[in-house]
């Protein structure tokens, strides 16, 4: 793939545009694209901050903004703009801060900013999973955790204590510009019922997001060349895509098509919390890590000869991403997978947590739970205890590609009229729908691609983002505990820094660390606040 062709950024008005698909020159409209630096209403907030403390936050809001030049539905792509000018009555000078790209993307739904009055607060506001958008019943069962469940991702986050976590909010409260974009999602059709936000809309747009926001250096506040991108769950997973396609060509002629600004969308850092991702082999590896636990949370079990199909395709995936653990673990496979999972990431996770507990919670939590073996300050248990400890899991099998086509994946891969549709082999062979062909679809491999991280990173993307803050919850069935896992080990392979953890007992949608996030982008992007006098 081309790489780093379109780095060079053209300066704000500038932009050679070419003619947009309804055929009109877009060099009119092209000014539309130029951030209108006086547009702006001062706001003036109250933020919790990632600490807890409470600041006053005045700043500067700029309202849904058209970023491409010829929109198919300008309702989700636009974007709104939140620029720090004081904090606590002290002036801050946000020129050259780091930018937080925060989409609120969940369950692959559209996502809207249009009618949004100030920073944060964004939600796609729909339940996950479901091919029509309804909840079904394995997108609305909650697991047994208990913590942190949300149902959509994007800004609906919450911490261990059960409240909201916006991360724009927080960003805007540490003296960071903040990007909140919208974008389409799998349930939008047009008059005729064709589906319009389908794969790669989304990832489509939030790139053209950023060639608006670069394209506009020196006129947006912030540095461009700072963009940190957040988002959780299928935001999530948008975020790490974000992240690994940088630059990458192959949405040449999609951000083209929508009059996408012409400027590089490679984004500086990649903050992913619990990523749906890889989804094209997600059921494979959804039945290696949960295929044991054969009852699903809505009380049924699970059929034990497909999970068991799946899991030897986990298998020989695993081995043809030839992934090497994190700190000298070696090749990762599906045999050793369990042990490092124990040992990189939930044993120390499960030692931070009883770490931090008071001496008598923590006996009481050891006492309920005593798979686990503590002994001179560490956390040590076996794979199946741990299995076992979680319980139920969220869905069916196989996860994510249905037989009876009832996701929201099948539906994210849905195409003109066609509301869902299979995107693995295995799953369209056992298709209970009548679905025709021996085949995937014949654009189907290519959506995939567009679709996911794992493929850009395999392609060694040099623009890349080199920065990635990776966490999921260790009580989260939404999708395998390795597609995280992957994702950290494909990137610390190519040598770039990655700070992933695991959230003991958490579940989906759990953000319980949003301080240290903030202080890691100051720390990533070397940015050191300055406040004007
Ligand atoms: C989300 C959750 C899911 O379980 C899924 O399959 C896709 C997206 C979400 O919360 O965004």
């Amino acid at each position: 793939m081309g790489i780093g062709a379109t780095a060079g950024v053209a300066a704000a008005g500038g932009f050679a545009l070419s003619a947009n698909a309804s055929g009109k020159s877009a060099a009119k409209s092209s000014d539309a694209l130029v951030f209108d630096k006086d547009g702006y209403t001062e706001l003036t907030t109250t933020i919790t901050d990632a600490d807890g403390h409470d600041k006053e936050v005045v700043y500067h809001f700029w309202k849904a903004i058209t970023y491409v030049t010829n929109p198919v539905d300008e309702k989700y792509q636009s974007l709104k703009v939140s620029v720090p000018v004081k904090i606590d009555g002290k002036a801050v000078d946000a020129t050259d801060a780091p930018i937080v790209f925060a989409n609120s993307v969940g369950g692959y739904m559209p996502s809207s900013v249009a009618d949004a009055t100030g920073v944060g607060g964004g939600m796609t506001g729909a339940p996950t999973g479901g091919a029509s958008g309804s909840a079904t019943p394995s997108a609305s069962a909650s697991s047994s955790s208990g913590t942190g469940e949300v149902q959509s991702g994007g800004n609906a986050m919450l911490n261990g204590q059960g409240e909201m976590v916006n991360l724009g909010k927080l960003g805007l409260a540490a003296g960071y510009v903040v990007v909140e974009p919208g974008a389409r999602g799998r349930t939008l059709t047009d008059s005729d019922g064709n589906y319009y936000g389908t794969a790669p809309a989304a990832i489509v747009d939030l790139k053209a997001a950023v060639r608006y926001v670069r394209a506009n250096k020196g006129v947006i506040p912030g540095d461009t060349d700072r963009i940190v991108s957040t988002g959780t769950s299928a935001g999530g997973a948008l975020s790490s895509l974000l992240g690994a396609s940088g630059d990458s060509r192959v949405y040449d002629s999609y951000l083209k098509e929508l009059g996408a600004a012409e400027a590089s969308d490679a984004i500086f850092a990649t903050g992913a919390w619990c990523p749906i991702t890889d989804l094209e082999h997600a059921d494979g590896a959804y039945e290696w890590n949960w295929g044991t636990n054969v009852t699903q949370s809505t009380g049924k079990a699970v059929d034990q000869a497909v999970s068991k199909e799946l899991r030897s395709q986990f298998a020989e995936y695993q081995a043809s991403l030839r992934l090497r653990g994190l700190n000298g673990f070696g090749p990762l496979t599906a045999r050793n997978y369990d042990e490092y999972m124990v040992k990189q990431y939930l044993e120390p996770s499960a030692t931070k947590y009883l770490t931090d507990l008071s001496d008598s919670d923590r006996a009481s939590y050891l006492a309920a739970n005593t798979f686990i073996t503590w002994s001179g300050g560490r956390a040590t248990f076996s794979w199946a205890d741990f299995l076992t400890h979680v319980g139920a899991r969220k869905k069916t099998t196989p996860a994510f590609d249905a037989f009876d086509l009832s996701t929201g994946e099948n539906n994210e891969f849905g195409k003109d009229k066609t509301q869902a549709r299979h995107f693995t082999a295995y799953s369209l062979k056992n298709d209970t729908t009548g679905a025709t062909g021996k085949r995937l679809e014949s654009d189907i491999p290519e959506k995939l691609n567009l679709m996911n991280p794992m493929y850009h990173l395999k392609e060694h993307n040099p623009s890349r983002s080199k920065h990635w803050w990776i966490r999921l919850g260790t009580k989260d069935s939404d999708t395998s505990l390795t597609i995280s896992a992957n994702l950290a080990a494909a990137v610390a392979d190519l040598g770039d820094d990655v700070n992933h953890l695991y959230y003991w007992d958490e579940g989906h949608g759990s953000n319980i660390d949003p301080a240290d996030f903030i202080t890691w982008i100051a720390k990533v992007t070397g940015y050191k606040k300055r406040a004007t006098k």
